[in-house]
């Protein structure tokens, strides 16, 4: 089956619905989601979004995340990111999403790496409230057409301009041409044994970039969350929010002594962790905050608490076994501040792409921040050109099946090269 569109994009995620969204109404929209729109990194987000807390913040937002990424990161992009965070904050808030605050004024959690409390959350489940929230705005737009249970199996390419994607729909082929199309296909943990992502991000987008030579970047660049719950076996890692060490929870290894600064960024703290786990010969340290008002507790992390519950462990008593768990990929398609590829008329946006605001270790809640103004940077450049575009057919006879299988291992490959001390954590 053929269909055409003004915009194809991508994935489901808040970097793809806020695109989506952003767009004009006169420009129609096809959104292709590989499961349905509760499936993706986005709706598992837990602890919040960060933003500047106010103008004079810009300076240390800017070295927070810098010195979080080891100064790898692109500095006029985390300029553009801080710049505009308050902003995007404010339209999701125009859009219905209710951060949690007291007498109208929001409250700012904290999480490794900020020198501040700036993180905007709702509770514990901050990500499903924000998607279910864009979801019913989605609902509102005539122009946007959502198709489910769809994979992206090839773009389809003349001389270097990508025409629309190919997919399969129940077995069946559908091509989907347009005249813009937008990457938002997510992360890539479903290449791992253990990770806090959905199983179903396996690095497509990133296998089809690799077949078409549109340029990636940074692909060591990739990040373990150091607090997922310790679990024998387990198809997704839970998450334990790095907002719970921000309201005060500490790490403890299995004698119950402290060993770290549990706001350290990300890569220091899950390092300590290893460490001690080798130290201890042990599969797990201990998250506690058992010493913080039980009602509190209950209110700001239902999510937790309750998930907890369901696998014996009241956190309002008990410390909570933790470890290290593969939580999301700095590197990606490589992007320039208006989210264009290296592939004329190709977009990227979020975890698939690569901003260089990250460098090679993400701030804690700067991924859907990041989703969030590079989604609204492509849905603007969009408006302003796409007037003087056509949809191009071509026709495309492919091997799907042979392209199906290549895409489930030319990324991996690739990143077994990059990355041989990790290949045992790879499936
Ligand atoms: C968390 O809540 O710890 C995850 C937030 C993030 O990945 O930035």
């Amino acid at each position: 089956m053929n269909l055409t569109t003004d915009v194809l994009i991508v994935g489901t995620g808040i970097a793809g619905l806020f695109t989506a969204l952003n767009l004009d109404e006169n420009i129609n929209v096809i959104l292709v989601t590989k499961s349905n729109i509760t499936d993706s990194n986005s709706y598992l987000a837990q602890g919040g979004i960060s933003t500047v807390y106010d103008e004079n913040d810009i300076e240390d937002f800017i070295i927070d995340t810098l010195n979080a990424g080891n100064y790898k990161n692109k500095p006029e992009v985390v300029y553009i990111v801080a710049k505009e965070s308050k902003d995007v904050i404010n339209s999701l808030i125009n859009f219905g999403v209710k951060f949690d605050s007291i007498n109208g004024q929001l409250l700012y959690t904290k999480e490794g790496g900020h020198c501040k409390n700036r993180i905007v959350h709702h509770k514990d489940y901050t990500g499903k409230h924000v998607i279910e929230t864009l979801s019913l705005k989605l609902k509102d737009r005539k122009n946007i057409k959502i198709i489910k249970n769809t994979t992206l199996i090839d773009l389809i390419v003349k001389n270097n301009k990508c025409l629309g994607g190919i997919f399969l729909n129940n077995d069946k082929l559908l091509n989907i041409y347009s005249k813009y199309t937008v990457l938002a296909t997510g992360g890539i943990g479903g290449l791992f044994k253990n990770s806090t992502n959905t199983r179903i991000l396996t690095g497509d987008a990133l296998s089809i970039s690799l077949r078409h030579n549109i340029k990636l970047k940074d692909i060591d660049y990739i990040q373990f969350h150091p607090t997922a719950l310790y679990q024998k076996s387990a198809d997704r890692m839970f998450l334990i929010s790095e907002s719970l060490r921000g309201e005060g929870a500490i790490l403890k290894n299995i004698y119950g002594q402290r060993f770290v600064n549990e706001l350290l960024p990300r890569d220091k703290v899950a390092n300590k962790i290893w460490e001690e786990l080798k130290l201890n010969n042990c599969q797990y340290v201990y998250l506690d905050i058992s010493h913080l008002n039980n009602e509190y507790i209950k209110k700001r992390f239902p999510l937790i608490y309750n998930t907890c519950l369901d696998y014996g462990i009241d956190i309002t008593k008990s410390p909570i076994p933790i470890r290290p768990a593969q939580h999301y990929y700095m590197g990606g398609i490589e992007v320039d501040e208006l989210s264009r590829t290296s592939m004329n008329n190709l977009f990227a946006v979020g975890e698939v792409s690569c901003t260089g605001l990250h460098g090679n270790n993400r701030l804690a809640s700067n991924s859907l921040l990041e989703g969030l103004v590079f989604g609204r940077r492509c849905a603007n450049y969009i408006n302003k050109n796409i007037y003087n575009k056509e949809v191009e057919i071509l026709d495309c006879n492919k091997n799907i099946d042979e392209i199906a299988l290549e895409n489930k291992i030319l990324f991996k490959n690739l990143l077994k090269k990059y990355r041989s001390d990790i290949s045992d954590e790879l499936v």
